[in-house]
């Protein structure tokens, strides 16, 4: 198959969702048309549902299954998808972001029966940042949830997106029957089942077809009339560049757990979705079809055994084929590695690959080289964008339990940090060690690794800080804010520097009392400081 034909095929996708939405199902069903996996019930690892220590230590228990899963690879008629996966768990949602920056779409789960829910809001903001397209699958169809035209204008109004329905459904709850297919003009009638194969396909030419009002009955088809009428004068023939400019997102209606609705979904997906996309970094753009191999890390993972120290580094290809044993260039650290036994994660096991293409996510064995942006090349001095930390939500302070292990401690917490489970400021000036989180959870998560991985024991003392913002701003500025605001002044990994507000009114004080200090939401600034 020629190189282009490789990129072109490919489609890297998320599937995100506010917990319990059906994330979980709709990746099972996916998969088992992709024929990736035989029985349903085989996706349930990576699910943290409650906040609660002992079920992390269930995950850590079985990281080797949760690599597995991190990425889904599988064959779909001419097309090969790549699905990474996100943590269900809020407390992880710097996970998700992370993951979103090495996808070229995602497919956003909404309940039927919830609507739009506080991670459904967070998760879409991310996706705006990067003008990520969206295709919408409004799910649970089978229970009795809030009208579709209802969830139409929630989901327009609170997620700030246009939609434009591909599928219409017939009733729902216990009276649902079905939907029509407004791009192919199809209807397909509502079986429970759990069965991947089955086909209710009615062969009906258009919307008049008196077969229609045979198989859901005049009242219903009636009905289905009238919202199809007024919905393809609302909306007309989807437009497929608005889509990929993430300005309009497609909307399908089904039931996962049922398999209702999937394989539309996935057929349409394969034909619409972006092909891998070209990405921007700190010199210019790089396009997908380049000759020369780019790629970057976006997420790392520890491995189980805690004898060995040695983590899975993933890497999405950018540009070129990616070989193995060939030497690239780590930018960051200015050396050249290779990789003898780099991963694909094609849905039945773990191979080594000997080659990779854009789009692709890789495994790579790293002894402690990664940290999470970190760009290789074959020898261009470049740094991929786009890969920024957010402003953590909980701080709080590390305190040292075992003075016998200081070292151990401080090693353990660079390299985890380094992963991504949090963020690690420095007192500016002084010694001080604060961790800046997404949820509680994480401290949970650093205190059982550095004790079982380094055996460093650690103590976490809460701060009542609100948010992290990284400064800059001409010299005298910053050196007047840094002497009046000692305790507040920090250092993240890097050396920059990060100030850290009590509340939102702080925040907005020294914002207009400090007019030549920038005040900066995401550790990307510098790049947006040169564009
Ligand atoms: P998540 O990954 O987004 O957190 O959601 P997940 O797929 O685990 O689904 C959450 C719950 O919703 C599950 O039930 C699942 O069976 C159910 N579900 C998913 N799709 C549908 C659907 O189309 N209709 C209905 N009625 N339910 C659906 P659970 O009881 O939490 O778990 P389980 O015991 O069924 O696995």
């Amino acid at each position: 198959m020629s190189y282009e034909k490789e990129i072109s095929r490919r489609r890297t996708f998320a599937i995100i969702s506010h917990p319990d939405a059906g994330k979980t199902t709709l990746t099972e069903k996916l998969l088992l048309f992709g024929g990736a996996i035989q029985v349903a019930g085989a996706v349930k690892s990576n699910k943290i549902k409650k906040h609660a220590t002992s079920d992390f230590m269930e995950i850590e228990r079985q990281r080797g299954i949760s690599v597995a899963t991190s990425v889904m690879s599988f064959e779909y008629k001419d097309a090969l998808i790549n699905l990474l996966d996100t943590p269900g768990h809020k407390d992880f949602a710097e996970d998700t972001y992370r993951t979103l920056t090495a996808v070229d779409s995602v497919i956003l789960v909404i309940d039927s029966v919830n609507g739009v829910e506080e991670q459904t809001r967070k998760l879409m903001e991310v996706c705006r940042m990067r003008d990520t397209p969206v295709i919408v699958f409004i799910n649970k169809l089978d229970r009795d949830g809030k009208y579709p035209f209802d969830l139409l204008d929630e989901i327009e109004k609170e997620l700030n997106i246009s939609l434009h329905p591909l599928s219409w459904p017939i009733n729902m709850g216990r009276e649902f029957k079905g939907v029509y297919n407004l791009y192919d003009k199809s209807l397909q009638l509502f079986t429970p089942s759990q069965k991947a194969t089955e086909d209710n396909t009615v062969p009906i030419t258009d919307i008049h077809d008196a077969l229609l009002s045979e198989k859901v009955g005049q009242r219903d088809a009636k009905q289905l009339r009238e919202d199809v009428e007024l919905l393809e004068g609302v909306y007309g023939e989807l437009d497929t560049s608005a889509y990929l400019q993430a300005k309009v997102a497609p909307v399908f209606f089904g039931s996962a757990v049922n398999n209702f609705g999937v394989k539309e979904l996935l057929d349409t997906f394969i034909r619409i979705a972006p092909e891998p996309q070209g990405r921007d970094t700190d010199k210019r753009h790089v396009e997908p079809n380049e000759d020369k191999f780019t790629g970057f890390i976006f997420k790392i993972h520890a491995n189980l055994d805690p004898r060995h120290r040695d983590r899975i580094a993933f890497l999405r290809v950018c540009s070129g084929k990616f070989g193995r044993n060939v030497f690239y260039h780590h930018t960051r650290l200015d050396k050249d590695v290779r990789f003898s036994n780099p991963y694909s994660f094609l849905a039945r096991e773990k191979d080594v690959i000997e080659e990779a293409y854009p789009g692709d996510v890789i495994g790579l064995f790293d002894t402690g080289n990664f940290k999470i942006g970190d760009t290789l090349t074959q020898g261009e001095q470049l740094q991929f964008t786009g890969i920024p930390t957010f402003s953590p939500e909980l701080f709080k302070e590390l305190v040292n339990k075992d003075p016998m292990k200081t070292k151990q401690l401080e090693k353990g917490i660079m390299q985890l940090t380094d992963e991504g489970v949090a963020q690690l400021f420095t007192q500016h000036g002084g010694i001080r060690k604060i961790i800046g989180c997404v949820g509680d959870l994480q401290f949970e998560v650093i205190q059982y690794r550095l004790l079982q991985e380094y055996g460093a024991s650690c103590a976490f003392v809460p701060l009542a800080f609100y948010k992290a913002c990284w400064i800059t701003g001409d010299k005298k500025a910053i050196d007047d804010f840094v002497r009046f605001k000692q305790g507040n002044v920090m250092e993240d990994k890097d050396g920059n520097l990060v100030y850290l507000a009590q509340s939102e009114w702080f925040l907005n004080t020294e914002r207009k009392n400090n007019p030549g200090i920038e005040f900066h939401f995401t550790s990307e600034f510098k790049t947006a400081m040169e564009k």
